[in-house]
């Protein structure tokens, strides 16, 4: 490349920042030195976070979320990799001279002062003009919907409110990418729904990409546009919500988001794309997509609401195992059952309890377990 193209290529980057992707992690490794031990708390994470895109780091306690987030941030430097927003490369820029704000769990509002000096307290500090903060105020307090209680404390407010207080308080800076990490955590489950939804309308309205950290996957599931799975310090699969559930790439994250059943079998023969699996004697399992070859062990992954039990042996181009009934749990909207195979391994099946519902199985019945081959794929490791 010759010197004008380098720099005409540059000059775009910087101009053109709009088209780049807000976030880019390329390679991040973050260690730590902890008691003369070298902790690796994030192991090589590369992920790209679009502008406006709502985007989950869902996974364990301990797997690495907040320290890539500081990393984001810029309150940690990577040990090594790169960190760049909107096309920049940030890496060893200091917190305050990056375009991201971050919410932590605590959020941690200023007890001494009212909502409205809470949420004014940034522009106040920057010397912005006092007509556009309170325009800019007042225009905040509408999006979290606390318009009207602008003279409380927080302690005479609920904990979600006392939340969106410190939403408002980090937008109010217009920065172009918002950091949560685990900020309903402090809250009870019915104020956690509600702010959810709350939460993705805000960002909806505000239209700047999000960053959310939660372990819990149902949290991820309801809002993300993207999720990224981690564990032990490494991102086992990035996808949409809908491909996270349907299609886990590893069985780390066939267990971690929902109930999962993995089955292994061998195998038997495969035709026209189909791979059939001998998963014990009389049992047969169907697998439409990279079905493997002849003789391969395979493990298979199968959701619990994708499975009939039937008396009967089922018929047709389906998967059907035979087990035993061992418990079924009554769960108001479905019941739950625990089958036990011929190979002693467990399944767990859901069947809703639909006005005509006819299935009867009982603890001790012996059943046959159907489904479709789309609904079963072989997963790694
Ligand atoms: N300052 C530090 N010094 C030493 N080890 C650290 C430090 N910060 C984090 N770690 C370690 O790095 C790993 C990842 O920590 P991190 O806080 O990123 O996890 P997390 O996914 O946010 O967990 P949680 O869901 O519990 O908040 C953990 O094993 C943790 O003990
Ligand atoms: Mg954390």
């Amino acid at each position: 490349m010759t010197q004008t193209q380098a720099g005409a290529e540059a000059v775009a980057a910087t101009c053109d920042s709009s088209s780049a992707p807000a976030i880019e992690l390329d390679g991040v490794v973050k260690e730590y030195l902890a008691h003369g031990e070298v902790v690796q708390a994030v192991k090589g994470v590369t992920l790209t976070i679009a502008e406006g895109e709502f985007f989950s780091l869902l996974g364990p306690s301990g797997c690495g979320k907040t320290t890539t987030m500081r990393v984001i941030a810029g309150f940690e430097d990577p040990s090594r990799g790169t960190v760049r927003l909107h096309g920049h490369d940030v890496t060893g820029v200091p917190p305050n001279k990056r375009d991201v704000n971050m919410v932590f769990q605590s959020y941690a509002l200023f007890p001494h002062m009212n909502v409205w000096e809470n949420v004014a307290f940034g522009l106040k500090r920057r010397k912005v003009d006092r007509a556009e903060i309170r325009r800019r105020v007042g225009e905040m307090l509408e999006i979290v919907d606390l318009a009207g209680r602008e003279k409380r404390r927080p302690r005479e407010m609920s904990g979600g409110q006392q939340q969106r207080v410190a939403l408002a308080r980090a937008l109010v800076n217009n920065p172009r990418a918002l950091l949560l990490d685990e900020p309903l955590g402090a809250l009870d489950l019915k104020l956690r729904q509600a702010m959810q939804i709350e939460l993705k309308r805000i960002q909806r309205e505000v239209g700047i990409t999000f960053v959310y950290v939660t372990h819990d996957q149902s949290e991820a599931l309801t809002m993300s546009d993207r999720i990224a799975v981690m564990n032990d310090g490494l991102v086992e699969q990035l996808a949409s919500p809908r491909e996270i559930y349907e299609r886990p790439a590893t069985a780390f994250v066939a267990g971690f988001i929902g109930t999962s059943n993995l089955l292994k079998g061998v195998v038997d023969r495969v035709a026209s794309g189909c791979a059939v699996l001998r998963v014990g004697q009389e049992s047969r399992v169907l697998v439409a997509e990279s079905p493997g070859r002849e003789g391969e062990l395979l493990t298979i992954t199968v959701r619990p609401e994708k499975i009939t039990i039937s008396a009967e042996e089922p018929e047709g181009e389906v998967s059907a195992v035979r087990g035993t009934v061992r418990e079924v749990v009554y769960l108001g909207l479905y019941n739950s059952y625990t089958v036990a195979l011929a190979d002693g391994a467990e399944v767990t099946v859901f069947q809703q309890n639909a006005l005509d519902s006819t299935s009867t199985a009982e603890r001790g019945d012996a059943v046959w377990l159907s489904w479709q081959p789309r609904h079963s794929y072989a997963i790694g490791r």
